[in-house]
């Protein structure tokens, strides 16, 4: 039976429960299919999404805004420079003023906790387009992607390798929540979030599924069906690139590394990507590398995102 979603925020993957993914993912098949057959779905009639971003953003940006309006809406958008927010104005006093004028807020920022304050204060559903913490949009978008090629997720292995960030926090979440086995390779200090693996311990522990971190690329790698990698350092880390640089070397996706993963292994990245720095031209365009599909159904989950929420 389908759960209700209406008026609901997504803020992190760990607060939908599998039946809720599931549905996600069922709703974007559908809208994904009336698009390429051109069938009407404007599910969202008139209505508008305030799209505030506090860091750059192609996919993002331009997902939201052509799902929107695919949808029959229209989005706002709002660069770092265009609200009063952070500056003469709190986040209560801006979450409660938006609600009066818009059906829903997508919002990328640095500060996980503005999210949860805006989703809090305001009285329509927020969407979490990315913060320091959580990237759930690209997370749900990955499972999805893995499912549309693989046919399914329980049982498949996903060895992401690189920095414990945020698209790694999403996938942690979203793989212990669909059954996936998820294993983690990053340098020593770079390991994610202890709450947010313990988190995903407990949900892999309820699916019967793996959460492993390890320091090793290459134990990770062995017999993956996906290989993730994401940039080195993220926005708001870019005095810290130089030197990151040197201490992920080693964790490079290359044709070495790949070898090691099973013979039709996937690869993703959320993308942009730092060609030879986390990934070689050789494999990021490679016959197994989807990365332009990934970045393609990052519309389609939005817009199923968007019609159950708003
Ligand atoms: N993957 C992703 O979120 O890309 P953008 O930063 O371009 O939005
Ligand atoms: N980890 C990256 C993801 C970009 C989509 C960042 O936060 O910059």
């Amino acid at each position: 039976m389908a759960v209700n979603m209406k008026g609901r925020s997504l803020i992190s993957i760990n607060d939908l429960t599998h039946e809720e993914i599931w549905q996600i993912f069922d709703l974007t098949k559908t809208l994904k299919l009336n698009r390429l057959s051109g069938a009407p779905h404007r599910l969202l009639e008139g209505k508008k999404l305030g799209m505030i971003f506090s860091k750059p953003s192609t996919r993002t940006r331009v997902s939201f805004e052509v799902g929107i309006y695919e949808l029959g809406g229209i989005g706002l958008y709002f660069g770092p420079t265009d609200l009063q927010l952070g500056k003469s104005e709190n986040i209560s006093d801006t979450a409660k003023v938006l609600s009066r004028y818009l059906d829903g807020i997508m919002i990328r920022t640095f500060a996980h906790q503005d999210v949860i304050d805006l989703a809090r204060y305001g009285s329509i559903p927020v969407i979490n387009g990315l913060t320091d913490l959580l990237h759930p949009c690209q997370g749900l978008t990955d499972l999805f992607t893995i499912l549309e090629k693989k046919g399914n997720l329980k049982g498949l292995k996903l060895a992401f390798i690189g920095d414990g960030n945020n698209v790694a926090h999403s996938l942690l979440n979203g793989c212990s929540k669909t059954g996936m086995d998820i294993t983690i390779a990053c340098p020593k200090g770079y390991e994610p979030d202890k709450d947010i693996v313990a988190g995903a311990m407990a949900n892999a522990k309820y699916f019967n599924s793996k959460v492993e971190i390890l320091n090793d690329p290459k134990e990770a790698v062995k017999n993956a069906d996906v290989i993730y990698t994401d940039v080195w350092a993220s926005m708001g880390q870019e005095k810290e690139a130089a030197e990151r640089k040197k201490i992920f070397m080693n964790y490079q996706i290359n044709q070495e590394l790949v070898k090691l993963a099973k013979d039709d292994y996937l690869f993703l990245h959320c993308l942009p990507a730092h060609r030879g720095d986390e990934v070689v031209n050789e494999v990021i365009d490679s016959a197994n590398s989807v990365v332009f599909d990934e970045a393609e159904n990052r519309l389609h989950v939005q817009k199923a995102i968007m019609a159950l929420l708003l």
